[in-house]
């Protein structure tokens, strides 16, 4: 392993550990301040031994998004208790669910229709287990979740109903104000009246940190891009640059005309994810610079408005519109502290999506 970060061959992701350190801390007195449990996000860095600073710092369990993610994290040991936010469907995955189950101490998962329920229910019967689960509520969002507070309740109760399927609480991503508030006192006025108790109400998201007040009735929160931050969250008021972790090494390969400059990290390291942001990732050493565009591995860069523009050789280092899209394209990812590499992390997750 190379020893200092000069030595790192390009395109490579390097982690600064003291800032992943702060914003672990960060969040977690946040959550705690509000007294709202800590569940992390892992699709966002998915490596184990990340995953356990966030538990040591007080993290109460994770969240995973596929159940690939979450056999990895299970069997590197990284936790007891695992949420699993996505709609589990077929035998091929429900099997694999029901024997996660039997071997964490708690694992959860949520579901937002009745086929999933059913699939659940068979594979919990034939693996002699119970599913705990919430329903998923779509507050404003426009993903997967249920569409209303009586439709959470027809569910849960539905839901219940089969065997071996326990309701535990109630789920939803992002917070929405004020909207996801009102979705879910409604919800647990009505569950409240059919003397349903609700144990866990799950919130989650990033910039949502900052609205986690103002949704008393959560009793856990999920946030996953917090631990690297990105431009996306610098545009969203949920970070600073100075919060912002990962950094894509890169080397100018090309200046073939006066105003461009052409990189060797292309839509195979930084993607093609945008979303509010303005380019495709921001060049510390170069922040008039654009990201304009990419070819698979070519990062295409528009330098007209630099006074200060890069020699070819040179190597620069971007923060990535979307951290958590750039942790799927490689296997490893560099910790450093100090310009100096403290850890190869192996992204034992990473192309985990079934
Ligand atoms: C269901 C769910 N929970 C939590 C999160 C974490 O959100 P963020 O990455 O903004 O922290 C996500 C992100 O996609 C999500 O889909």
């Amino acid at each position: 392993m190379p020893l200092a970060v000069a030595d790192i061959d390009t395109p490579a992701v390097l982690i600064d550990l003291d800032i992943v350190e702060a914003n672990i801390r960060r969040l977690q007195e946040r959550l705690d301040g509000f007294g709202v449990a800590n569940r992390p996000h892992i699709k966002t860095h998915k490596i184990p031994a990340l995953a356990k600073l966030q538990i040591a710092a007080g993290a109460v369990g994770i969240t995973c998004q596929k159940l690939g993610e979450a056999e990895v994290f299970a069997e590197a040991g990284v936790a007891d208790d695992i949420l699993l936010t996505y709609n589990v469907i077929g035998a091929a995955k429900t099997e694999r669910l029901a024997a996660l189950v039997r071997r964490l101490e708690r694992m959860a998962v949520v579901l937002d229709n009745e086929t999933v329920a059913r699939g659940l229910a068979e594979a919990a019967v034939r693996h002699d287990v119970d599913i705990r689960f919430l329903v998923e509520c779509d507050t404003g969002f426009g993903r997967t979740g249920v569409q209303s507070p009586q439709a959470a309740l027809d569910l849960a109760r539905a839901a219940a109903r089969l065997p071996r399927m326990q309701f535990e609480g109630l789920m939803t991503f992002p917070l929405k104000l004020p909207d996801t508030r009102q979705f879910l006192e409604r919800a647990l006025q009505l569950f409240n009246g059919a003397g349903i108790p609700v144990p866990v109400v799950s919130g989650g998201g990033t910039p949502a940190v900052a609205s986690v007040g103002d949704v008393p009735m959560l009793t856990e929160h999920r946030a996953g891009t917090y631990i690297y931050n990105d431009v996306m969250m610098v545009t969203a008021g949920a970070a600073g640059w100075d919060d912002c972790a990962m950094r894509v090494r890169a080397t100018v390969v090309s200046r073939p005309t006066g105003s461009r400059a052409i990189l060797d990290a292309g839509s195979k390291v930084l993607t093609w994810e945008q979303h509010n942001a303005q380019g495709f990732g921001r060049i510390v050493e170069y922040p008039d610079a654009v990201v304009a565009g990419f070819s698979e591995e070519h990062g295409k860069v528009d330098l007209a408005s630099c006074a200060r523009r890069p020699e070819v050789g040179e190597v620069v280092h971007l923060i990535p519109n979307h951290c958590c899209a750039v942790t799927n394209m490689m296997d490893e990812v560099y910790g450093i502290r100090g310009g100096r590499v403290e850890a190869v992390f192996p992204v034992a997750a990473r192309g985990k999506v079934r």
